[in-house]
């Protein structure tokens, strides 16, 4: 099986995260180290499907382990959800020589990866996206950097609240998922932490607990609110309208994708991607590298799309029990 692979595709796709760079540098030269040719796809499977394809070589990938986004460029792409635009992808792949592709992102473009292995396409897996939502990964490449970005944002808007005395809603990423607003709600150090898993939208529980805190001197409150939940510019107009207090909302938005990546998220990056690359080359067929209990293992992509995970019920509970005073 390793002899049939020849020539391997590297892309990014869904949203980017700091750590793919890291990732894709890894795929090239552990492949290359390893007798593969390698080819770059630009913007995804987007790319892919507009044939966007670059010859690779150990130099392509010098000097980005240190940057932010991804090289490669990435995109969402609604034709790999239909069953013509897997074929076109597939028969694109064949004409270009490509038996194997190394997919960097998140469970969208693992659903992409699956349908292409079905059609005769080799994939593998890596979980890069900063929301940390990949079930059968104890981490995704990119988190780490956005949960320090939205962190230090925090602090900042924090020093603003208490000057004012106000209250203030901060939204952070993560789509459905609550990671990036339990982490940094816990190391902010927020008086309410609301978590799509586990909010019951009960806004007269933050409103005690705000009229609470006043009354014991604080003077700052500050609620981390998931983008699962949104609406943090209502809810600000609702808290303050409750309590009197003056309440803003900030929304953190897409700096929590850029930056340049943590020291975590260029060691995975490397890691997973070398990882990648290996099991490419030894003629595995459609998996995922995923992160385990600290062990990098790999797993089928079908199996891994099934795969649940949630909130640790006792990280959620040390939020709740941290946060009131
Ligand atoms: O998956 C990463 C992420 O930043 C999510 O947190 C967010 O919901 C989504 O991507 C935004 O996607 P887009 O870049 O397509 O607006």
């Amino acid at each position: 099986m390793a002899d049939s692979i020849r020539t391997v595709g590297v892309l990014t796709s869904g949203g980017d995260a700091p750590g793919m760079n890291a990732a894709i540098r890894a795929s090239v030269r552990e492949c290359i180290n390893r007798g593969l040719r390698v080819k770059g796809i630009q913007r995804g499977y987007s790319g892919l499907l507009n044939e966007e394809i670059i010859d690779m070589d150990k130099h392509s990938v010098s000097d980005i382990i240190q940057r932010g986004g991804t090289i490669l460029g990435t995109a969402r792409c609604e034709e790999m959800r239909t069953e013509e635009g897997v074929l076109e992808a597939a028969e694109i792949c064949r004409r270009h020589e490509i038996d194997g592709l190394i997919v960097i992102g998140g469970d969208g473009s693992y659903r992409g990866a699956l349908e292409l292995s079905r059609k005769g396409i080799n994939a593998i897996g890596i979980p890069g996206t900063i929301d940390l939502d990949i079930a059968c990964s104890d981490y995704t490449i990119g988190f780490d950097t956005a949960i320090n970005t939205a962190m230090q944002a925090i602090d900042k808007v924090r020093d603003t609240s208490s000057s004012h005395e106000r209250c203030s809603i901060i939204e952070v990423m993560g789509r459905n998922a609550g990671y990036i607003a339990l982490w940094c709600g816990i190391a902010n150090g927020a008086e309410d932490i609301l978590l799509p898993e586990k909010y019951d939208y009960d806004e007269q529980k933050i409103v005690d607990n705000i009229i609470n805190n006043r009354k014991h001197g604080k003077r700052h409150h500050i609620i981390i609110n998931a983008e699962g939940i949104g609406h943090s510019t209502s809810m600000a107009r609702r808290i303050e309208a409750a309590t009197g207090i003056e309440t803003r909302a900030t929304i953190l938005g897409y700096m929590q994708r850029g930056g340049s990546p943590s020291c975590k998220d260029r060691f995975y990056g490397s890691i997973m991607g070398s990882r990648a690359a290996q099991i490419m080359a030894e003629g595995k067929q459609n998996r995922v590298v995923a992160l385990q209990k600290g062990e990098i293992v790999d797993i089928d992509i079908e199996e891994a799309l099934q795969m649940q995970k949630s909130i640790p019920e006792y990280q959620y509970e040390i939020s709740i029990a941290l946060s009131r005073y």
